[in-house]
């Protein structure tokens, strides 16, 4: 896909679009060189320290997780509704066993900025380096939430990522249009 350059919340509304119905992609790789990709639900965007900021929560289990700690880069890949069957599988399999770009058919390409590759076929890419990381207290958090969503314990690690490059597909919009409603 002959993606273009593009600010980095150009087409945020999208991203969140995507995101709330898990269209969402992390793509991040070990220090052997393997990426590999996992379905994401939880994501947020903004500013700080005078840099686009894209921070991303993974639980320790996650295979993701190993991966991240090797390279402290990831790329977040936002895909279109028809690619719902390799969501599903990169949400609900671990490349700790599984090669998901072979299952899914999907494809590693380079980025610019960094050396974890994006999703060739995601109609949006931020490439992201990893800036800060900061774990999730539970005595911090509200204990609903605690109850909600850690019965057992997993907290999330939160990966503060600078996008250092995000590029787009020149009809982005019109592909990713069937996550808006
Ligand atoms: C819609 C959806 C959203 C998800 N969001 C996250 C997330 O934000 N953080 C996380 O750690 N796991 C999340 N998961 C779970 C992982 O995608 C799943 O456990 C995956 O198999 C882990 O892959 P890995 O072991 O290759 O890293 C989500 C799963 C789905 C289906």
């Amino acid at each position: 896909m002959n993606k273009q350059p593009i600010q980095p919340f150009d087409l945020w509304r999208e991203t969140m679009a995507a995101l709330t119905q898990g269209g969402l992609l992390l793509c991040t790789m070990g220090a052997d060189g393997k990426p590999n990709p996992m379905t994401i639900g939880w994501m947020t965007g903004g500013v700080i320290w005078g840099k686009p900021i894209i921070e991303v929560l993974v639980r320790p289990s996650r295979y993701s997780f190993s991966r991240l700690e090797q390279v402290a880069e990831f790329t977040v890949n936002v895909m279109t509704p028809e690619f719902v069957d390799a969501i599903q599988i990169c949400g609900s399999m671990s490349g700790r066993d599984t090669d998901k770009f072979a299952e899914t058919g999907m494809t590693p390409a380079p980025a610019q900025q960094v050396t974890v590759p994006l999703i060739e076929q995601a109609a949006i890419s931020y490439e992201c380096r990893v800036v800060h990381t900061n774990e999730v207290i539970p005595p911090h958090l509200a204990p609903e939430i605690v109850s909600a969503f850690y019965p057992q314990g997993d907290f999330h690690r939160v990966f503060f990522g600078e996008a250092l490059a995000v590029c787009a597909a020149p009809d982005a919009q019109a592909q990713l249009a069937g996550w808006l409603r």
